[in-house]
């Protein structure tokens, strides 16, 4: 015993079934093991942590529990000779916020290889502005920086206006290529635009149902967030020899396809996990994110809560209605 107490976010099965949502002053004894300790300075809030918020035993097994996949703070205590106390660090992913207490508390105590090094270029703020989804839309980069760019490409980004797509489509024009931003079924056009799309288009503009294999040959390389129809449409719309990454579903998990755009264009379709990233990649990612990626607007596209205004958040998101990225300040 002994443990410092803190204040987080608690989820309580209060029935079956239904779930209570209260900022609670809960001790670190309590934390599961783990041989580093952290202070959780900053989080930010994403689409599954409204589906953990809410109990979904999809995303978490067992209540009561903290939410928030992700975290950026400073170690206080560690096991781990990789660590020492004062380093400053992010944790996102893995199994954090899921089944293990998670970033919208105070304190989090994780596996030590779970824990990124928050390169100094970076402030706590920013690494949540970009936390997951951010990390998701570098990561999906990375794989099209690996297939190999050309000053010349152009490339597709879908669901641009979210979380994923509004980061991919601001370091990929911050770094000067030519982005068409896949509008949202609102009009987000204007801050497409904003953020450097060079052209927006309409999912009407993009989506073919007929079946057919192939579609004229549009982009050199996409990222899509989407899924279902609107991934399978850009698949068969991208040129011979280009590349596409896959992250999420929002749309659809199911994917109608033939193999054509494979073998008659040599299309290359990536897949992208953040959640099991090796360490060495996830590293590199965050290194890139803080220099090259970084690009100037970053801090428009957040806004910032105390750990307070959680709840009212997340409902945004559950509704639909949520937009950008929320920070959430731990300490405020
Ligand atoms: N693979 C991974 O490691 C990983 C990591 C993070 C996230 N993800 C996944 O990536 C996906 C995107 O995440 P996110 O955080 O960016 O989500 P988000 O912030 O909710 O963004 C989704 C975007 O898609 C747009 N959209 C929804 N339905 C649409 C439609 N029918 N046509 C065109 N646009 C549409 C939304 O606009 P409106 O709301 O205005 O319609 C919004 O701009 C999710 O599936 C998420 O689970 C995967």
């Amino acid at each position: 015993m002994g443990g410092k107490t803190y204040k987080g976010l608690m989820i309580r099965e209060t029935a079956e079934n239904q779930f209570a949502r209260a900022i609670e002053e809960l001790s670190t004894d309590q934390l599961p093991a783990g041989d580093v300790l952290v202070k959780v300075l900053f989080s930010s809030l994403n689409y599954k942590d409204m589906l953990s918020a809410g109990g979904n035993r999809g995303v978490t097994k067992k209540y009561p529990h903290t939410p928030g996949i992700d975290a950026a703070g400073i170690v206080e205590e560690s096991g781990s000779p990789d660590f020492k106390a004062g380093d400053e660090v992010i944790v996102t992913s893995y199994d954090l916020g899921m089944n293990t207490s998670g970033g919208l508390g105070q304190y989090i105590r994780v596996p030590s290889a779970w824990v990124v090094r928050k390169p100094a270029s970076l402030s706590f703020r920013e690494s949540m502005i970009f936390g997951t989804a951010g990390f998701t839309a570098a990561l999906s980069i990375l794989r099209l920086v690996e297939f190999g760019m050309d000053p010349a490409d152009e490339i597709l980004v879908t669901g641009a206006s979210g979380g994923v797509g509004s980061i991919a489509v601001s370091i990929l024009s911050h770094a000067g290529y030519s982005v068409t931003a896949l509008n949202s079924l609102q009009d987000e056009s204007a801050f497409l635009k904003k953020i450097g799309a060079r052209q927006v288009i309409e999912p009407a503009d993009l989506v073919d149902t007929s079946g057919r294999p192939m579609l004229k040959e549009r982009w050199t390389k996409c990222v899509d967030t989407l899924g279902g129809d609107v991934l399978s449409s850009a698949v068969r719309s991208i040129r011979g020899y280009g590349a596409i990454t896959c992250c999420g579903n929002v749309i659809s998990p199911e994917l109608k396809l033939t193999v054509f755009p494979f073998i008659l264009r040599g299309v290359t379709l990536y897949g992208i996990d953040s959640q099991n990233c090796p360490m060495p990649r996830r590293q590199k990612t965050w290194d890139m994110i803080a220099s090259q990626w970084k690009f100037p607007w970053l801090a428009t596209l957040s806004s910032e809560i105390p750990l307070g205004g959680v709840t009212g958040v997340m409902d945004e998101i559950k509704a639909g209605r949520h937009r950008g990225r929320t920070v959430v300040n731990l300490w405020e």
